[in-house]
């Protein structure tokens, strides 16, 4: 059996905290077994290393690995994700789809923030845990997967059930070992090791001398209490690597990077455990985003159109005002910048990569069909927003010559939202 310490090498895993290391011990003893893994823990500290582990230490690591974040696919789509669709079983299914779970048989499916399933897809998951058996969405063929499941949630699930939100008996198939990964705050030796990993890998990576914190610095970064867990720390390291020019770092300079932290030798509270109100407006905020960009994709298109159909763009302009003010007007572009900052630690953006096609109709059978058109794109829309948004914010950054400030005005969203969109779209 492969050691903790060269786990923590091969995951690229830093820390040497007691209860981390407890987790991977779990980890790797759960790994050759096909037991279902729920992996716990606050936002960002680190739960998606465990899957892997658990993968990449079972007999299943010659097959499929597929991680799926539960929180980021609209609820229309899910089961349709998961377990693949017929043909005709809904608008836009113009061909017969394999499911994850189809795909993956005989590996490993990651179901990370487990806890935003619907509850109909929560039925539909207990069956092939119990059976492995599923349907396609739309057929009533009986189909066979050998897939393992291991988990991973921030959010408490036993408040989950009791709102009846989850399925108890999910939860117990779900959750036969749990592991626990405690959040950075209660892991005080392995702050300043991970900030120094960190700013070393960042002055590496962007050719600069690596930042080093002065003691005061320090003392601060091991009081701060880290909402945001290691994905915090380390975005703060990559902030200060690439901002500050003075390479090293008192307690001011790191005091700014810190949100509310700010004036105070010892930190003010910062947001406490997210509310539970707040969780149940999770669902809605996203559908709020993408039903506003939504709204907008359909301005676009109209404004796509008359420009296709008609050559003179002044013409078009003048006829259009009031739309294309909508588009790109101010008021518009504040509420967006708003529910952007809402919404940005939901990651609402991260739909996965579109499976299913639905052509784009021609000018020609828009001019036909309306009707036609109105469901043609609302299929099409749900599934291809994060294209959409990547090759806005690619666009503006050329148009910006890579100034992100000025490309973030013209998205109208904060810079730091931005940032962490170009972080996570790699680009
Ligand atoms: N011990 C660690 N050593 C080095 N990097 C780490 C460690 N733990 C986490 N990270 C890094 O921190 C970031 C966040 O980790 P991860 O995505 O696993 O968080 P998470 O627990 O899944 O959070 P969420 O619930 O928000 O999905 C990743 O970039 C990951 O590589
Ligand atoms: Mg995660």
């Amino acid at each position: 059996m492969e050691s903790v310490q060269a786990i923590k090498q091969r995951f690229e895993i830093i820390g040497n905290d007691v209860k981390l290391n407890r987790a991977i011990e779990k980890s790797i003893q759960v790994a050759p077994t096909d037991i279902s893994v729920l992996v716990t823990g606050e936002s960002g500290v680190g739960k998606e290393a465990m899957p892997k582990i658990i993968h990449a230490l079972s007999h299943r690591k010659h097959a499929k690995y597929i991680a799926v974040n539960c929180g980021a696919i609209p609820e229309g789509t899910i089961d349709s994700e998961l377990f693949g669709h017929e043909k005709g079983a809904f608008t836009g299914a113009t061909a017969t789809r394999s499911g994850y779970f189809e795909v993956a048989d005989g590996g490993t499916i990651f179901l990370d923030e487990v806890g935003e399933l619907p509850l109909t897809t929560q039925v539909r998951l207990l069956r092939v845990l119990e059976n492995g058996e599923f349907l396609k969405v739309g057929s009533s063929q009986v189909q066979k997967t050998d897939v393992r499941i291991v988990a991973a949630t921030n959010v408490n699930m036993f408040e989950a059930i009791k709102k009846e939100k989850f399925r108890e008996d999910l939860y117990y198939r779900l959750s036969t070992v749990e592991i626990n990964i405690p959040p950075l705050r209660d892991r005080k030796d392995d702050i300043h090791l991970l900030f120094r990993k960190f700013a070393s890998d960042f002055g590496q990576k962007y050719k600069m001398p690596t930042i080093r914190l002065e003691e005061d610095a320090v003392e601060l970064l091991l009081k701060y209490r880290w909402p945001g867990n290691i994905r915090q720390l380390r975005n703060i390291a990559e902030q200060i690597s690439v901002l500050e020019e003075q390479r090293s770092i008192n307690f001011a300079t790191l005091n700014g990077y810190l949100p509310n932290a700010s004036g105070s030798n010892l930190p003010a509270v910062i947001k406490q455990e997210r509310k539970e109100s707040e969780f149940s407006n999770e669902r809605e905020i996203l559908y709020k985003v993408l039903f506003d960009m939504k709204g907008d994709l359909n301005d676009l298109k109209k404004l796509t159109l008359e420009l296709l159909k008609n050559n003179d763009t002044e013409k078009v302009q003048e006829e259009n005002e009031n739309l294309i003010r909508k588009i790109y007007g101010k008021d518009d572009s504040e509420d967006y910048s708003e529910a952007e900052e809402q919404s940005s630690e939901l990651e609402v953006l991260s739909l996965p990569e579109p499976k299913m096609e639905s052509p784009t109709p021609s000018p020609k059978s828009v001019q036909e069909d309306k009707y036609h058109f109105a469901e043609e794109i609302e299929e099409e829309e749900t599934l291809s927003l994060h294209e959409k948004e990547i090759e806005l914010i690619k666009k503006s950054l050329e148009r910006n010559k890579g100034k992100r400030k000025a490309a973030a005005a013209e998205l109208g969203i904060s810079e730091r939202t931005l940032y962490r969109k170009i972080k996570q779209y790699n680009l």
